[in-house]
């Protein structure tokens, strides 16, 4: 084996991120989790008379994120004390930390464009030799990496967890050309062996194996709707607990992975196909519609259910 990982680090603490670094957490990886600074006080910081630079707002959108790993349900930690493993922190004042790090896992928005500036930043704060991946649900991780040092290309490749990270095995690795074939042997080993994941090599095609399929299926089944006249909590029945899949019906997946992660992972092959495939990745206007409102589901407390499980959107 090329290397051991004796630190990682996770980059955005949102959904993802921070189930990305409970598992590392609970296999013993001591794992920086960082995100960005916020750029507004709460109502809260502002009658406590805290500013932008107090270290408790910098550092305050990863730690709600920790704090949010503890209520979660299924749990991501197996055990609270793992959350220790866990250090917080954000892009401008820690960077300089992603030195002591083996494996750099970026999570952040699904937009190529932020995703090369970040990386780029990674590039020059790195050590030579480190992991560095993007758990991205479909965009070409070959141009993820263009401009970056040769160290940095030989290093680097997709990683893609599956939500929630704890529970879901699938783990899709995505090498570029550039990728150093033995990095993805360790990558393979350590999933498998530590990680406990089911490892599938995928090609760097949009959106990879199992999005490709799973945002069309959804997609398709969303328009059958609404040709039909059928409702939400139609459709999540006939998708989910009544064929014995009472966790992946379609619209309470929405509501866990996010409907704006959603649209753009869509748009990955939106922008890349032609014809009657791309009628089905255009995105349905009542989504939009969602989307542009914030009911994002789970994350923004309001998405197609009420986090208690409360239907609160009818389609007729
Ligand atoms: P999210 O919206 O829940 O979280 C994104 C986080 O990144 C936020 O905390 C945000 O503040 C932070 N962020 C944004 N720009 C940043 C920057 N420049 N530097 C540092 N932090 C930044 O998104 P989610 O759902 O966790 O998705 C993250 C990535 O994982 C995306 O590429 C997405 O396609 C992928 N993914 C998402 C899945 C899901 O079910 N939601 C499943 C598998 C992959």
């Amino acid at each position: 084996m090329k290397q051991s990982i004796k630190k990682a680090a996770v980059i955005g603490s949102g959904v993802m991120g921070s189930g990305i670094a409970a598992h590392l957490a609970n296999v013993g990886i001591p794992t920086l989790l960082l995100d960005i600074v916020p750029n507004k006080l709460t109502d809260d910081e502002e009658k406590k008379g805290l500013t932008l630079s107090d270290k408790v707002v910098r550092n305050r959108i990863v730690q709600s994120s920790l704090q949010k790993l503890l209520k979660q349900k299924p749990a991501p930690l197996t055990t609270k004390s793992n959350l220790q493993l866990i250090e917080a922190g954000n892009l401008e004042d820690d960077i300089e930390k992603l030195k002591d790090c083996d494996w750099i896992i970026e999570v952040i928005v699904e937009n190529l464009e932020v995703k090369k500036s970040l990386f780029e930043k990674v590039d020059q704060h790195r050590k030579p030799g480190s992991i560095v991946s993007s758990n991205t649900s479909g965009i070409s991780v070959e141009a993820m990496s263009e401009g970056r040092s040769e160290d940095f290309q030989k290093n680097f490749l997709g990683t893609h967890f599956f939500n929630p990270p704890r529970y879901l095995k699938l783990l899709e690795v995505i090498p570029t050309k550039n990728t150093d074939p033995a990095v993805v042997s360790f990558i393979k080993e350590f999933g498998e062996n530590v990680l406990g994941k089911g490892i599938v090599l995928a090609k760097d095609t949009p959106n990879f194996i199992a999005n490709r399929i799973g945002t069309y299926g959804l997609l398709v089944t969303v328009k059958e709707m609404l040709e039909g006249g059928y409702s939400v909590g139609e459709v999540d029945s006939v998708t989910g607990p009544l064929i014995g899949r009472p966790k992946s019906a379609t619209f309470r997946t929405l509501d866990v992975v996010g409907l704006d992660t959603f649209i753009h992972v869509a748009k990955n092959v939106y922008d890349k196909v032609e014809g009657a495939e791309k009628e089905v990745f255009n995105i349905p206007s009542f989504m939009q519609t969602m989307q542009q409102n914030g009911w994002l589901g789970s994350k923004s407390g309001q998405g197609f259910y009420l986090k208690q499980g409360k239907e609160i959107l009818e389609l007729d």
